[in-house]
């Protein structure tokens, strides 16, 4: 007899989740492991996240094969390469209180005779899991956002690729703005979480770094960079995440309202502050938000190693009966943690410990 697993990505896709399926699936059909063990598993893709859950009819073929896919290795043989996810994704909630289709949702779980189901997903994808567990369907979930704001774990994965294209990115951006004495405002993702912008700005060397967990002021800002000119460099570049906000004003938001957990889409402020900076400066200012460029591209090689460890963690999860969990990463070693834990509170930057409130960077040194 097979255990019947489903495995689904939800919300904001990033490199790494095919990676963890691959593993995933490759562990759960692996033969060696079946005397171990004592059972054996057959896995289901979903499509396009609790969408493909909400939607799939069962008993209708055609609805089997747009919104599920049957897994073995070697449909997964090349995922572990590819960013983005093969599974597809959306950001839909189940438990949207204008419509809330979990009922639906695990009458289809049931029919499709799963046993478990394995969430790929951020704070508000594994908060919608958790209410799934407690309705008593067998939940494991996996961290993955390039937000790297869940509590609980030291990682999730997508964060170093996202890393890696904003420092790429910046060494482009570096190029032009030397050869024309300009200011560059680079605008990263990471919602209310800054660790793009601190440790994207620490790789790339940004000049100024603004962080949602800190209120900047403008002029502090203007003082920084002109007294970067007054010494003599030709360029500097301000690292502002998409969090992040002036003393005294609200959050600035795309004008396409809000995603299915009522969340805002942030992006904009560093338009306005490169604006700001124009007005107050007589320095020539420009603006770039790296916006999805962040999400897309090939996983790096750590994104791809902890695909592979959550996704082994997962299924080993899924042996010991560890539900109602998500696969952590606990000082270099994989763990797991409760759902309702890991979704307590966010994981903001600790301002005391990581940034000068005063220079707008992180604080480097062992002594300031
Ligand atoms: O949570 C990941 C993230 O990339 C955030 O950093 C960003 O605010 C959001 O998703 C963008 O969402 P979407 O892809 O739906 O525009």
């Amino acid at each position: 007899m097979k255990i019947r697993i489903g495995i689904l990505s939800a919300g904001g896709d990033c490199a790494g989740i095919n990676s963890a399926v691959h593993w995933f699936v490759n562990s759960a059909l692996d033969k060696d492991l079946v005397p171990l063990r004592g059972v054996m598993f057959e896995i289901i893709g979903i499509v396009d996240g609790y969408k493909g859950l909400i939607e799939v009819k069962p008993d209708k073929k055609d609805s089997m094969k747009a919104w599920t896919i049957p897994l073995d290795a070697e449909a997964v043989r090349t995922w572990d390469r590819y960013g983005g996810t093969r599974l597809g994704t959306t950001r839909i909630n189940p438990f949207d209180p204008k419509n809330d289709v979990s009922d639906l949702l695990i009458e289809n779980y049931k029919k499709l005779g799963l046993e478990a189901l394995v969430i790929l997903g951020g704070f508000d994808s594994l908060g919608a899991a958790y209410r799934l567990y407690r309705k008593g369907v067998k939940i494991v979930g996996i961290p993955k956002t390039i937000d790297r704001d869940l509590s609980e774990t030291d990682y999730t994965i997508g964060y170093d690729s996202a890393l890696n294209a904003i420092t790429e990115d910046v060494d482009r951006i570096r190029i032009t703005a030397g050869s024309h004495s300009r200011i560059f405002v680079v605008e990263c993702m990471g919602r209310r979480a800054g660790w793009l912008a601190l440790e994207g700005g620490e790789a790339s060397g940004a000049d100024v770094i603004l962080i949602p967990e800190h209120d900047f002021l403008i002029e502090r800002v203007s003082e920084l960079l002109q007294t970067r000119k007054k010494a003599g460099k030709r360029y500097s570049i301000v690292m502002i995440s998409e969090g992040a906000k002036p003393r005294g004003m609200e959050e600035i938001h795309e004008k396409r309202g809000r995603d299915g957990f009522g969340n805002y889409y942030l992006g904009g402020v560093g338009g306005f502050l490169a604006e700001e900076i124009q007005k107050q400066t007589d320095l020539e200012v420009r603006y770039v938000a790296l916006r999805h460029l962040q999400r897309g591209g090939s996983p790096t090689a750590y994104d791809r190693r902890m695909g592979r460890k959550f996704g082994i963690g997962a299924l080993d999860m899924i042996v010991n009966e560890d539900f109602g969990r998500m696969v952590s990463l606990k000082h270099g070693q994989i763990t797991s943690v409760p759902l309702k834990k890991a979704l307590e509170k966010l994981r903001l930057v600790e301002v005391e410990k990581f940034y000068s409130t005063k220079d707008y960077r992180s604080l480097d040194h062992i002594m300031e």
